[in-house]
């Protein structure tokens, strides 16, 4: 099946089942920082059925990079890897089943790009997790810094504690990310 299908396919299986995938505007925002970057290692927290992790896949694949993604639902870590193999990206995204907050600590590479998009009131804690995995002058996106921002306890604490600078970008009508470069 043509990914661009497959893509499709897996937008309205989203609207149906309330899966919260990205918006195609934040997927093509994200896919043009991976092509601008020319990201090479990605970490994806919350794979969800992997619309994400295919948008992100088949920029990597371009870049010669791969995109290591965390998921701790077995449903939705199974239906993931189904769709990337569905989307032929098995070479080039590894998705991880386990708690982020236990596989972060195991993973021992570091990381150009990482796009935190788990639980949102863990988001303080995924970042300090990432914080020391992610090298100067790289990235780090959290998404929906706008809609949800109240449920990311402690987010804005770490961030003032750290002297962390960031920039909130509204990419769509009612929600956007934040970005980080270090
Ligand atoms: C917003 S959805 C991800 C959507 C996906 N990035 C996309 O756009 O297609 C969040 C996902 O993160 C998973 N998740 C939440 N907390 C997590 C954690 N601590 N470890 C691993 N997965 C987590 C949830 O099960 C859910 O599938």
């Amino acid at each position: 099946m043509q990914r661009e299908e497959l893509l499709s396919q897996l937008r309205q299986y989203g609207l149906e089942n309330d899966v919260p995938n990205i918006t195609d505007t934040n997927a093509r925002f994200l896919r043009d920082l991976i092509r601008i970057q020319g990201t090479k290692r990605m970490l994806e927290i919350g794979t969800a059925n992997g619309f994400s992790a295919i948008q992100f896949g088949i920029e990597l694949e371009k870049t010669g990079g791969k995109l290591f993604t965390i998921e701790f639902s077995p449903n939705s870590y199974e239906q993931a890897v189904h769709n990337i193999w569905a989307a032929g990206l098995e070479n080039t995204i590894h998705p991880i089943l386990g708690n982020a907050l236990d596989e972060i600590p195991e993973l021992t590479w570091f990381f150009d790009f990482v796009f935190i998009d788990g639980m949102k009131r863990r988001s303080r804690d995924f970042l300090e997790l990432v914080w020391d995995k992610v090298p100067q002058w790289w990235m780090i996106i959290i998404d929906d810094v706008i809609k949800f921002r109240e449920k990311m306890v402690g987010l804005d604490e770490y961030l003032k504690k750290n002297t962390i600078s960031y920039n909130v970008l509204p990419i769509d009508p009612d929600d956007g990310v934040m970005m980080m470069v270090k």
